[in-house]
C-alpha cells in the first residue's frame, strides 16, 4: 500500500519505517528540513535501538522515502497518517492541537481521489470529528474517511512494540476503511496482535484511558514506596507480591522517580481537561497528576537528608538524565527539575548519559557532562542512579570512586541492598 506519514518524529519515523519493512511504499514527511536532509543521508534524529539499520535497509530498497513536500506526498499516497505532536498548551492543561489542525487544512486542499486520513497522534476525543469538518470545507466527504488509530509503542522498545503490538485499535464506522486497514495490519495480526474496531471516539479515548491507567499504576506504587520507607519494608517485595496476581500484573509497578516523557504527563492532563469540558471530574487522574508533580520534591528532600542538609559544594553525579532508559528523550524528565534545584543549592553536578550531552543543561555553570561512567562517578560525594540502562547495572563502585565516603541513591532499585551492605557501600534505594 502507499502510505504517507506526516511528522517524522518518534511515532512517525518508527511506524513509517516498520510499515515499509512490511512491504509498503512509505513517504515520511516533516516540515523540519534539516531532519529530512539528515534522514536522506542516513543520519537518524532520535536514539531508538535498531532503528538506523531498518531505515537504511528500507531506504536503500526504495520502499522508504523522506520529503518536506506535504502536498506531493499526500497526492502520491492512499493512506495518510497524522503523526505530529500534541503537546500541552501553554498556561493550560489541554492538548495543543494546532499542529493537527494545520495538517488537516493542508490535507483538505490536496485531496482529489479517495484517501484514508488516520490520526496516529494522541488526540482528545472528538478531534476526529473536527478534522473531518476542516477537511470537508474543501472537499466532498465521499473523497475521504477520518479514522483514529492510536499508537501504543514505547520509546526504547518502539520497533518491537510496533511489530508485536498487544492490539491494533481502529476507530471508524466506515466498513471500506476498516477492511483496508485490517489488510494493512494483517502481518501483525497474523503474529498475534488483537484487532479491535471501535467507533472513532472510542479509539481516541482508549489511548488516553490506557496512558492514564499506566500513570496511575506507577504513581500508586511510588506512594506505597513512601510508606515502605517508614516501616522497614522493601517495596520490591510488594511489587512482586502484587504483580503475581494476574488481575494486577507486575508491569508498570516498579517504584522510582516521577513518571516523565512525552506522553504520560501531557496525556493525563489532557484527559482531565477533556472531562472538565463535559463537566466530569476525573478525580483519580487529577490526584495522580498532583502526586507525580510532588514526587521530585519528595526525592529531593531525601537527597538533602542523605547529604545531612549540606548540599553546597557537594559533588553529585547523575547516571542517566533522560526520562527513562533506552531513549534520548528529555521531555518532562524529572532531572529537568531536580538538577536545577540542586545547582541552586550550590551542588556541583556531573552527569553521564549513554545518549550523550543534553542541551537542557548547557546554561548551568555547575553542570558538566562526562563521556563515560568512570569519569562521571570518580570524584562524587553522591551518585544518583536516575535511569535503568544496562550500562549502570554492574559498576564496580569501590574500584571506580576515589572519594571513599561516597553515597549511592539508586532511584531505580537496580542493585541489591543486601549485597551493597556486604560491600560496605552506603547505599539507599526507593521504598526501602
Ligand atoms: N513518543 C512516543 O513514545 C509516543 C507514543 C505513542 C503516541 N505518541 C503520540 O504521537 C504524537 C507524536 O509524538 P512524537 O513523540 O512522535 O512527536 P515528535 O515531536 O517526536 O514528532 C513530531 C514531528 O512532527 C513534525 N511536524 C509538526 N507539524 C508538521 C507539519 N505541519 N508537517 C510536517 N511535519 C510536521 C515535527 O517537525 C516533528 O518532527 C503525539 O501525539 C504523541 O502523544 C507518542
Amino acid at each position: 500500500m502507499k502510505l504517507c506519514m506526516i511528522g517524522t518524529g518518534y511515532v512517525g519515523l518508527v511506524s513509517g519505517v516498520c510499515f515499509s519493512d512490511l512491504g509498503n511504499e512509505v513517504i515520511c514527511v516533516d516540515r523540519d528540513q534539516k531532519k529530512v536532509e539528515n534522514l536522506k543521508k542516513g543520519i537518524i534524529p532520535i536514539y531508538e535501538p535498531g532503528l538506523d539499520e531498518l531505515v537504511l535497509k528500507n531506504y536503500k530498497n526504495n520502499r522508504l522515502k523522506f520529503s518536506t513536500n506535504l502536498k506531493e506526498s499526500i497526492s502520491k499516497s492512499d493512506i495518510i497518517f497524522i503523526c505530529v505532536g500534541t503537546p500541552t498548551k501553554k498556561n493550560s492543561i489541554s492538548a495543543d492541537l494546532s499542529q493537527i489542525y494545520n495538517v488537516a487544512k493542508e490535507i483538505g486542499g490536496t485531496i482529489s481521489k479517495f484517501k484514508i486520513i488516520i490520526t496516529k497522534s494522541t488526540v482528545p476525543v472528538t478531534t476526529g470529528d473536527e478534522i473531518e469538518k476542516i477537511i470537508s470545507k474543501k472537499v466532498s466527504k465521499k473523497l475521504f474517511s477520518v479514522v483514529s488509530n492510536p499508537e501504543f509503542l514505547r520509546e526504547g522498545e518502539a520497533i518491537r512494540d510496533f511489530t508485536y503490538p498487544d492490539r491494533v485499535v481502529i476507530g471508524t464506522n466506515d466498513k471500506k476503511s476498516n477492511k483496508i486497514l485490517k489488510n494493512l495490519y494483517s502481518p501483525l495480526i497474523s503474529k498475534g496482535a488483537k484487532y479491535l474496531n471501535t467507533s472513532r471516539r472510542a479509539a481516541e479515548l482508549i489511548k488516553y484511558a490506557s496512558n492514564a491507567f499506566l500513570a496511575t499504576k506507577i504513581t500508586f506504587i511510588n506512594e506505597l514506596a513512601n510508606l515502605c520507607e517508614k516501616i522497614d519494608v522493601n517495596i520490591e517485595d510488594i511489587s512482586i507480591g502484587m504483580g503475581l496476581d494476574k488481575r494486577i500484573g507486575g508491569r508498570f509497578l516498579r517504584a522510582g522517580p516521577a513518571y516523565g516523557g512525552s506522553c504520560f504527563p501531557k496525556d493525563t492532563k489532557a484527559i482531565t481537561a477533556t472531562a472538565d469540558n463535559f463537566k466530569i471530574d476525573l478525580s483519580i487522574i487529577k490526584s495522580v497528576i498532583k502526586s507525580n508533580e510532588n514526587r521530585s520534591s519528595l526525592l529531593l528532600k531525601r537527597v538533602t537528608n542523605l547529604l545531612k542538609n549540606k548540599v553546597k559544594n557537594k559533588k553529585i553525579c547523575f547516571l542517566g538524565v533522560t526520562f527513562k532508559a533506552n531513549t534520548d528523550d528529555m521531555r518532562d524528565s524529572s532531572c529537568l527539575s531536580m538538577i536545577p534545584f540542586l545547582v541552586k543549592q550550590g551542588a556541583k553536578i556531573n552527569y553521564y548519559d549513554p545518549t550523550g550531552e543534553k542541551d537542557n543543561f548547557r546554561k548551568f555553570k555547575n553542570v558538566t557532562f562526562s563521556k563515560n561512567i568512570s569519569n562521571a562517578i570518580k570524584d562524587s560525594d553522591l551518585i544518583i542512579i536516575h535511569t535503568e540502562w544496562n550500562d549502570f547495572k554492574s559498576i564496580n563502585f569501590k574500584k571506580e570512586v576515589k572519594n571513599k565516603k561516597f553515597i549511592i541513591f539508586d532511584m531505580r532499585n537496580i542493585y541489591s541492598p543486601i549485597k551493597m551492605k556486604e560491600l560496605k557501600i552506603k547505599y539507599f534505594s526507593i521504598g526501602n
